[in-house]
């Protein structure tokens, strides 16, 4: 049975202002999440990935851009020129969000018991007393020791796991029906990101709420989530559930990724596939793969843009030729 979406984003396109006119940075973006699903955004450095989930908070507009056309709707609401009310509504308390630079994120003058309370007063009516209690049980929560010292600490008496761990514990502090974690171990060394993953995973398990884990770790994505969905330049090329999408993938370019997955360093970035995404600015005919794919097909993938399209196994393929990969990978295997 179907579930109702959480999260609908359809037919997204964000532009910047680059070079002086309006440059599409996003231009197709299609994700869907379900309550308490857990969702992998994937691809390049420069995808997309960040911009898409500051469409999904309304924050598009105050980085200095606009969204030309598309809808994101949560919970049934269109977030796309939302009210200001809706938009406070959903960040922080319907959504909490774990950002890229956890570094920009907490404010070297407050102590990080302040940095929670805030966020709780914020959103619920409650005593600061009260704020400052739901802090510290935060902190408890999610594994700083002595959590009712150390929530009168500043964020440099932290290292950077517990910095990572204060931040989970902003993003889930008013229980929201989304988490968005933004490459939330990328920063940290291999222990420590284990163990911020063991506790997501924790919290995403006894709280039932949703998360869109972004992530250059193909390994982690497919330990961690049950969709996932890859964008490349600008556009979802392929989503769908992690197992057939990482022993099968329809698109050329999940190919490419995950055959860069380096065996050894999880950590490494993703450089491994020939060439290079192209910028915002270069002008691509034709499927904006094309000029890196090894499957492509002359005047056909660079004539004309090419629509996501269902398989017939259920998953959505950005590619021409998605049907007759996904079957010769099926009788290949
Ligand atoms: N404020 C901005 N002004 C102009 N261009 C921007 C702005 N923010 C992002 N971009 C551009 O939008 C594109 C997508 O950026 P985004 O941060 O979403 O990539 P990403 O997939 O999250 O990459 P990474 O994996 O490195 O985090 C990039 O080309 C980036 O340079
Ligand atoms: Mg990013």
């Amino acid at each position: 049975m179907q579930h109702p979406a959480l999260l609908e984003v359809r037919d997204l396109a964000v532009e910047f202002p680059i070079g002086g006119r309006w440059t599409p940075v996003v231009s197709d973006a299609r994700l869907t999440l379900a309550p308490g699903e857990t969702l992998g955004l994937v691809g390049e450095s420069g995808s997309g990935k960040s911009i898409t989930s500051m469409a999904i908070l309304g924050l598009v507009g105050e980085l200095g851009g606009r969204v030309p056309r598309g809808s994101v709707r949560f919970g049934g609401e269109e977030v796309i020129g939302a009210s200001p009310a809706l938009l406070r509504r959903l960040r922080g308390e319907r959504i909490g969000m774990i950002f890229q630079q956890p570094g920009r994120s907490l404010n070297p003058a407050f102590t990080v018991g302040d940095h929670i309370a805030e966020t709780v007063r914020r959103h619920r009516g409650v005593s600061r007393a009260d704020a400052w209690k739901r802090a510290v049980s935060l902190l408890d929560r999610v594994g700083i020791a002595r959590a009712a010292e150390r929530a009168g600490d500043y964020p440099h008496q932290f290292s950077g796991g517990m910095c990572q761990r204060v931040m989970i514990a902003m993003a889930i502090c008013c229980e929201p029906n989304l988490l968005i974690a933004d490459e939330p171990t990328t920063a940290l060394d291999v222990t420590v990101q284990a163990m911020v993953l063991k506790l997501l995973r924790e919290l995403i398990a006894e709280s039932g709420m949703a998360m869109l884990f972004i992530s250059h770790d193909l390994a982690v994505v497919s330990e961690v989530t049950q969709r996932v969905s890859v964008m490349y330049a600008g556009q979802t090329v392929e989503d769908g559930t992690t197992g057939e999408v990482f022993s099968a993938p329809g698109h050329p370019y999940t190919r490419a990724l995950l055959g860069s997955i380096p065996g050894a360093g999880r950590q490494q970035r993703l450089r491994l596939i020939e060439g290079s995404i192209p910028s915002p600015t270069t002008v691509i005919t034709g499927c904006r793969f094309n000029p890196r794919c090894t499957s492509r097909i002359a005047d056909r993938c660079d004539t004309r843009p090419v629509e996501l399209k269902r398989t017939a196994a259920g998953r959505y393929v950005r590619c021409v030729q998605a049907d007759a990969v996904a079957q010769s990978l099926v009788a290949a295997s």
